[in-house]
């Protein structure tokens, strides 16, 4: 459906992210009905006693706090957002720009959550196929997003796509990258048009036969 062209994965801010997060930005990119919505799905979607995986993480992890987990590890570009993220039992500083691979070994994690952004990966399919093989086999990798982001750093074609086009190109992700089961797409969005749309896509790494 897609084809991925370099042009597609350019940002209007081709500098290294490093300087952009060189200062926190302490913004969740959805209001708190959203919030609570994502909170709402992990809480169904997550199992307890599980090893979580929060990439491209900052100072929420929007995970249901009357859930106990064994381990939530971040992955992020600031210290000072990451350090305030309570929900957090370690994190690691990483440019997934610069380099993809996950400092993980293989199976570590029960399931790993993207939260509102996916839309700054350079190099999506080597992330998603990192992140495949760091999951243990059928777990969940789920990917949120509404319609906000710091555009000068969004990908063109998420630039270029609706909300719907937006599920599809995530969806293109996970499939591309051959190691999941077909993706699932719900759209989360809490009732009534003034609060943030919600959108999660997710699907399981493949199951050992
Ligand atoms: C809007 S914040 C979202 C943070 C968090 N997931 C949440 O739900 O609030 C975007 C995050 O993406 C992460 N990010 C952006 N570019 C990145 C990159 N090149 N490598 C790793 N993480 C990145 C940063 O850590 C930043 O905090």
């Amino acid at each position: 459906m897609f084809e991925l062209l370099t042009e597609h994965l350019q940002r209007v801010d081709q500098t290294d992210d490093a300087i952009f997060y060189r200062v926190p930005r302490l913004v969740k990119h959805i209001d708190h009905p959203a919030c609570n919505a994502l909170t709402d799905y992990f809480r169904v979607n997550l199992r307890p006693q599980s090893d979580i995986l929060d990439l491209m993480s900052s100072y929420a992890s929007h995970l249901p706090e009357e859930l106990s987990f064994n381990n939530v590890i971040g992955l992020g570009m600031n210290e000072a957002e990451l350090s305030k993220n309570t929900q957090l039992n370690d994190f690691v500083i990483q440019d997934l720009g610069k380099n993809y691979i996950l400092p993980f070994d293989d199976n570590s994690f029960d399931a790993c959550v993207i939260t509102v952004s996916v839309q700054y990966l350079i190099q999506p399919i080597h992330v998603f196929q990192e992140i495949a093989r760091v999951l243990r086999p059928d777990c969940p990798c789920i990917v949120s997003f509404s319609n906000r982001c710091f555009p000068t750093k969004a990908v063109a074609i998420w630039q270029q796509l609706s909300d719907v086009g937006h599920t599809q190109l995530v969806g293109h992700y996970f499939a591309t990258s051959g190691a999941y089961e077909p993706c699932r797409i719900d759209d989360i969005s809490p009732n009534g048009s003034s609060t943030d749309p919600l959108f999660v896509v997710r699907s399981n790494t493949t199951k050992i036969e």
